[in-house]
């Protein structure tokens, strides 16, 4: 239990600092929160699920059955769903972001290590270490709505 209470408070003062760093959209009224782009899932996003990073096994091996947080089944040999799947995906991952807030969004939180403003758990493992993380900047971008000017720029 002390061991959590001491990681949340590392994991709120990093969050703290990158917060008023980062120069992030701010989350300028409740209602500014920007729209979720489609195109940008399934083009940029969707490929992170099927992505294999050392020393885990891929999301999809895990989040298509046996998990609360299903994608769609991904045909066999294909590495990319087609439209209709690829809409059902928006769907449910959009149950775990918020957009226009990263480190709200548990999409970005859950697989992310808890030393770089993850949350504590995750079964299936800490996928970043950093927020750096390309594919992490690709998620950052799509819940913060920020898809048009790409994901490069911090
Ligand atoms: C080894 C299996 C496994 C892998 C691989 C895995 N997960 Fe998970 N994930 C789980 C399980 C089991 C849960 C539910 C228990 C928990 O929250 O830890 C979960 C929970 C989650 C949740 C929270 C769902 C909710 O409804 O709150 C998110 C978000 C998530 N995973 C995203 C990912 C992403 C993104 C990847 C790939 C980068 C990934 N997971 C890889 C097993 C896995």
């Amino acid at each position: 239990m002390k061991r959590h209470a001491i990681h949340a408070t590392i994991g709120s003062l990093v969050l703290a600092a990158l917060a008023s760093t980062s120069g992030a959209r701010p989350a300028a009224g409740q209602s500014a929160a920007p729209s979720l782009d489609f195109e940008f899932f399934k083009t940029r996003v969707q490929p992170i699920f099927v992505a294999k990073r050392p020393g885990h096994a891929r999301c999809i091996s895990c989040h298509i059955d046996g998990t609360p947080l299903r994608l769609e089944p991904l045909p066999r040999g294909s590495t990319t769903w087609s439209e209709e799947a690829s809409r059902k995906n928006f769907e449910t991952m959009r149950r775990v972001v918020m957009p226009g807030n990263a480190t709200k969004s548990r999409l970005l939180v859950h697989p992310l290590a808890e030393q770089a403003g993850g949350d504590f758990y995750h079964n299936g493992g800490k996928h970043w270490n950093s927020q750096s993380d390309p594919e992490w900047q690709i998620l950052k971008a799509w819940v913060l709505g920020d898809t048009k000017r790409g994901s490069e720029q911090r």
